[in-house]
């Protein structure tokens, strides 16, 4: 299995965000996560499309896009237009889920769908061919630098099994309070994607903590706990 590590930029200082970009890239990042909120489907507002493709603009890595807005199969083509290169829609934010994953994968972009903590793996079952990655987030969204729920490591799991059952190489991203010392506990579980905002962007050097999570990666696939 390919492991990919996300700074979520949630965490990254808006001011200087051409910087920030280009040290965790240089840090060894893989992916550039970036939260979308509009303040309805979670209790915070942060950055639609204009700021995204600024971000494109300087950006060398893919962009990761969780959508937590409500209605966001009206936004996926702006968001796609904007640069991303995967775009995560959450299942509790549209009736009509299997048609916005769809539609992402009709713009030409990875397809993710995302569950809040508190929904069900069974939300997600039947586009779970439609979709590369499901992004379980392991805290209630809304906010960067709340704690980890040890309750997801069951989820987590459930779902490899699941994909590995129906034989499918579907992408489990987690999200939400991971850092360098409980990485480890998420990869065991199933988890192939690592988000982390304050994990890395609370850190002094973002390159010695991406490595840090490397390595305790390594060690968790390599070793049983
Ligand atoms: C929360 C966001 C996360 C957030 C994670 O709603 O989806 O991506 O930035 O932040 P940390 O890693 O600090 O929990
Ligand atoms: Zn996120």
């Amino acid at each position: 299995m390919d492991y990919y590590i996300a700074p979520s930029l949630l965490s990254a200082d808006f001011g200087r965000l051409a910087e920030e970009i280009a040290a965790v890239e240089k840090a060894g990042a893989d992916l550039l996560h970036l939260d979308i909120m509009d303040g309805r489907f979670v209790p915070n507002i942060t950055i639609g499309p204009p700021v995204v493709a600024a971000v494109k603009k300087y950006a060398k890595l893919p962009l990761d896009v969780h959508l937590m807005i409500v209605e966001p199969e009206k936004y996926l083509e702006a968001f796609a237009d904007a640069g991303a290169d995967v775009i995560t829609v959450h299942a509790e934010a549209t009736p009509h889920l299997q048609r916005a994953v769809a539609r992402v994968r009709e713009l030409g972009k990875k397809a993710g769908v995302s569950l809040n903590p508190s929904t069900s793996l069974s939300a997600v079952e039947w586009v779970l061919t439609d979709v590369d990655l499901v992004l379980l987030m392991t805290v209630n969204p809304g906010f960067g630098g709340q704690a980890y729920l040890p309750a997801m490591n069951g989820k987590i799991e459930l779902l490899r099994s699941q994909l590995t059952r129906a034989g499918l190489s579907v992408d489990i991203e987690v999200d939400g309070g991971i850092k360098a010392d409980n990485v480890s506990v998420v990869v065991r579980a199933g988890a192939n994607v690592i988000v982390s905002g304050s994990g890395i962007f609370g850190t002094k050097e973002y390159g010695k903590t991406i490595s840090e999570m490397r390595k305790n990666i390594r060690k968790a696939v390599s070793a049983p706990a």
